[in-house]
């Protein structure tokens, strides 16, 4: 069953040239359907933060069809929109708003009016899946980049949406925190939509990606096609995988033995 359909969707920011090319997204239609992990990629400014905006309702003014499980994306639907959906920002700054790290994953829960026990349990195994718990009582504003991001993912864990929008991920992460967060997603059930220009991140964690281009998705295929095509990706201002780039030769054993297990 489709449960994310995107379907004719178009938009532009206000204030920018009432032109063609003033649109971000031109047209643009997708399904996703449940325990689907998707990628988007594409160069700066194609439009993948745009996209997972729209998604989760920070954007009003589109033009076209956005619905999830069947629910229109507009004002009057948001509280529904966003219990069912999770969104981790590009930019922690803008998701982290409380005093401390706790009191931020906590939010969520506490806002559905959860118990405080059920509250502390939910936050307390978001914290212990993103290796913070040590950083519970911190202050936000003393957190380092890397940091912010685990504190922002575990407070998109603890609501236990079903659906799972990330901006970028793995920016900031160091190489052993990457890789938790690979093995964090790849055992959460329901959708994820992934935006990132860590491509080997993508290959880790999507089956499927959509290539973002010109206001278009010019390709939407499965992730371990779409990730080999040199050319592609670099008519598209990105390059191959960085692991796929060392052992050219090796690609299709590297397939062949399902990479995708092994690395985690
Ligand atoms: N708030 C805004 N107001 C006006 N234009 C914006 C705004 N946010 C983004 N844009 C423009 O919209 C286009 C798409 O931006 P977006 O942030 O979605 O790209 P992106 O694919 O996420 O890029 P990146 O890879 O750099 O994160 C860009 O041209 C950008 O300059
Ligand atoms: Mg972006």
């Amino acid at each position: 069953m489709d449960i994310i359909d995107v379907e004719h969707l178009t938009f532009g920011y206000a204030g920018r040239d009432k032109n063609q090319n003033s649109k971000v997204l031109d047209d643009i239609g997708f399904h996703i359907n449940e325990d689907e992990s998707v990628g988007i990629i594409g160069a700066n400014g194609v439009g993948k933060s745009t996209l997972l905006k729209l998604m989760v309702g920070l954007l009003p003014g589109y033009n076209g069809t956005l619905r999830i499980h069947g629910t229109e994306v507009k004002k009057e639907n948001l509280s529904e929109i966003r219990r069912r959906v999770g969104y981790v920002f590009q930019d922690s700054d803008s998701q982290l708003f409380m005093n401390t790290v706790y009191e931020d994953v906590a939010f969520a829960p506490r806002n559905y009016g959860m118990s405080e026990n059920e509250v502390r349990r939910c936050t307390m195994d978001a914290l212990r899946k993103t290796q913070i718990e040590d950083l519970a009582d911190r202050h936000i504003y003393r957190l380092s980049g890397g940091q912010k991001k685990l504190a922002a993912i575990a407070t998109v864990l603890s609501m236990g949406a079903e659906i799972l929008l990330m901006d970028e991920p793995s920016a900031a992460l160091d190489p052993r925190n990457r890789k938790q967060l690979i093995k964090i997603l790849k055992e959460l059930p329901g959708i994820k939509i992934i935006a990132s220009h860590d491509l080997d991140f993508i290959y880790d964690t999507c089956e499927r990606t959509l290539l973002l281009a010109d206001g278009k998705i010019v390709r939407d295929e499965r992730t371990r096609e779409l990730l080999k095509q040199k050319d592609v990706l670099e008519a598209h201002g990105l390059e191959l995988p960085l692991s796929f780039r060392f052992y050219p030769g090796m690609q299709e054993t590297i397939f062949g033995a399902g990479r995708n297990d092994n690395l985690v």
